[in-house]
């Protein structure tokens, strides 16, 4: 069967401890979209392992995919795969012949377009992470990419390149009116014979170590052998491009529907399984865009969102960014628990909660004198929403690990009126509920795997 784990939120909802968690179980970890924008932790008995590229399941030994629906970063690949072995872990990493690579001028690019839109003064910067995401993209929709098989071949790629890069620098100097070849790393990135020699080397690498597949073929011949398949998606509903808060949105469809199209499994085998979505029990945001649960309305809103941002560790994984913190939003949640037909819930970080002097939860946003339940689809109307909260009781403190050993009943009751206040609104029953960062402090209700 399948599993598929998906963000309902902005991304950051802690993925990766479920993936990991549930990974266990899998005899496949598939990435299906995004690159190296994403940003997992990963705590295994007290070591900590933060990737960007590599499937989570990597750190417990599980095969792992990037599959067709990726942008791959070679040199972030390598550099991940290379600080596994060197931890003495021998990570198993397949990356589709499909996916298209993420090349040094898309960084450049990303870097560039960033600052053009914030210079503007029109509030239109992503705020991306800059790792060239959404200029890979671009690419692959204007036919312009260079795809992971066009590595394995020096002639492809030489072709390839000599198309796309003049045509980028052309973008840079003539559209941006900015030099290329006074600064040293940006003339390498628009240097056909430097990225020809680096990018080739990259190919035989992945040739000698038989890395790459047709993730299609691989995946179903996996599948038909009865081994069990996990799609770990990255980033979150509400920065998906097509179902998101668009434009301050990712250019991948983080969504479960992305997990057939991104690898190539068909949608009839990715239905049939089970699809998790993973909520934080509050609301983080990082970048730019609405957010109408946040907390910055005075000084004192101010104080909860640092004490939270500190106990959730709610900085970057990626850039190191302070994350925005809100609380709870339930229309977000509906718009996630439909898009992607979540089959269950997991719910992290409810430990953070703990010990706060109120809770409120939004279940509603009233726009233009109206009360609305989803989430609107333009930024202006979702800008314009006020929230609608209901207050819920608080909880104390209590013993993550002792509540994770002993389970769901040893959870505060509050802290479970929460978790069914929010299964009863989204219509999702709760699988799982995570109470601290180590994979161990889980409380798990359903495996997926059995359900
Ligand atoms: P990009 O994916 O780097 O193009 O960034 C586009 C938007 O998605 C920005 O608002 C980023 O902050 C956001 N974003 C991208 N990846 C992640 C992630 O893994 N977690 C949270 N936000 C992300």
């Amino acid at each position: 069967m399948t599993l598929t784990i998906v963000g309902s939120q902005l991304g950051d909802e802690g993925k990766g401890a479920l993936v990991d968690r549930w990974g266990g179980d899998a005899d496949v970890v598939v990435r299906y979209q995004g690159g190296d924008n994403a940003g997992h932790t990963v705590v295994e008995g007290g070591a900590e392992y933060k990737l960007s590229l590599v499937p989570s399941g990597a750190v417990r030994g599980t095969v792992g995919v990037l599959g067709n629906g990726c942008v791959v970063n070679p040199r972030t690949l390598f550099s991940e795969i290379d600080g596994l072995r060197e931890r003495g872990l021998d990570p198993d990493v397949r990356v589709a012949r499909r996916a298209h690579v993420i090349l040094p001028y898309h960084r450049v690019l990303d870097g560039i377009e960033e600052e053009v839109k914030a210079d503007d003064d029109a509030g239109d910067e992503v705020g991306t992470t800059g790792r060239g995401i959404g200029p890979t993209y671009e690419d692959k929709a204007g036919r312009r990419g260079v795809r992971v098989a066009d590595l394995l071949d020096p002639g492809v790629l030489r072709e390839k390149l000599e198309y796309a890069v003049p045509q980028k620098r052309a973008i840079v100097e003539d559209v941006y009116g900015l030099e290329i070849d006074g600064d040293e790393e940006r003339a390498e990135a628009f240097d056909v014979d430097a990225l020809h020699q680096e990018f080739a080397a990259i190919g035989e690498r992945l040739a000698d170590e038989g890395m790459t597949v047709n993730c299609s073929d691989y995946l179903h011949r996996r599948h038909e052998a009865g081994d069990e398949i996990l799609f770990e998606g990255a980033q979150g509903t509400h920065i998906d491009v097509d179902h998101g808060n668009y434009p301050f949105v990712t250019s991948s469809n983080p969504t479960a529907g992305a997990a057939a199209v991104g690898s190539g499994l068909g949608v009839t085998k990715v239905g049939d399984g089970e699809v998790v979505g993973i909520v934080k029990a509050y609301l983080s945001r990082v970048g730019e865009g609405p957010m109408p649960t946040e907390l910055d309305g005075d000084a004192d809103e101010e104080a909860l969102a640092d004490d939270i941002r500190e106990k959730g560790g709610e900085f970057g994984t990626v850039t190191g960014r302070p994350r925005r913190i809100g609380w709870l939003d339930l229309p977000m949640l509906r718009h996630a628990a439909r898009v992607s037909g979540f089959t269950g819930l997991a719910v992290n970080h409810v430990d953070v909660l703990a010990g706060l002097d109120g809770l409120k939860v939004c279940t509603g946003y009233e726009l233009d004198g109206e009360e609305i339940d989803t989430v609107p689809t333009t930024t202006d109307r979702w800008e314009r929403c006020e929230p609608v909260y209901e207050s819920l009781d608080t909880w104390a403190e209590f013993d993550s690990a002792a509540v994770a050993e002993e389970g769901y009943d040893a959870l505060p009751e509050a802290a479970r009126e929460y978790l069914e206040f929010v299964a009863d609104e989204t219509d999702t029953p709760v699988y799982a509920v995570g109470v601290g960062p180590d994979r161990e402090e889980t409380v798990e209700l359903v495996n997926p795997f059995d359900a």
